[in-house]
């Protein structure tokens, strides 16, 4: 038999918009087990709890079968090592996002030449979305009804009354 394939698709997660669910979706169709690792960086101030991200992205894949959603800390390359994942898969809306992702793919296979990234270009109508977009023009009061999953919706929105 085939040695099957785990493959993580990491991120802040800070929310889980649709354009992540967009490149997930496709990359589950090519993995036969996907990782969606969300990332615990102390240093950094999130909207939403680690245990909150990890609900809302579990609540929004629930009918991807072979997707299992982790948390993690310290650096991915680690965490791959550790969980027998060969591969990362990274989205890139624009070529805006192209040095940056290049570079963390460059770092990644100086630190495990085993580990490969793939990128997968998003769907070119979630290409403007980002989770700090949504949270900027959400405080100004716009609609994002189209832009996030319906129950991330709801405790944006929970998140804005407090
Ligand atoms: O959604 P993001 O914030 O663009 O995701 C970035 C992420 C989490 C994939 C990246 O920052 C990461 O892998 N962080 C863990 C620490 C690490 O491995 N850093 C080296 C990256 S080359």
């Amino acid at each position: 038999m085939a040695k099957s394939v785990k493959a993580i698709f990491a991120g802040s997660f800070d929310p889980i918009t649709n354009g992540h669910v967009d490149i997930i979706e496709r990359a589950a169709k090519m993995f036969d087990k996907l990782k969606i690792g969300i990332l615990i960086n102390p240093n950094k101030q999130t909207m939403f709890t680690v245990e909150e991200r990890v609900e809302l992205v579990k609540k929004t894949l629930s009918h991807i079968d072979n997707v299992e959603v982790i948390f993690f800390e310290g650096l991915l390359i680690d965490f791959c090592k550790k969980n027998d994942i060969s591969v990362l898969v990274r989205g890139i809306r624009s070529s805006a996002d192209v040095d940056y992702e290049l570079q963390m793919a460059h770092m990644n296979k100086e630190l495990e030449d085993s580990i490969e990234t793939i990128i997968l270009p998003t769907n070119t109508k979630y290409s403007f979305i980002s989770s700090s977009l949504i949270k900027e023009v959400l405080h100004f009061g716009a609609n994002i009804e189209n832009l996030v999953p319906k129950c991330v919706l709801e405790e944006l929105k929970k998140k804005k009354i407090k």
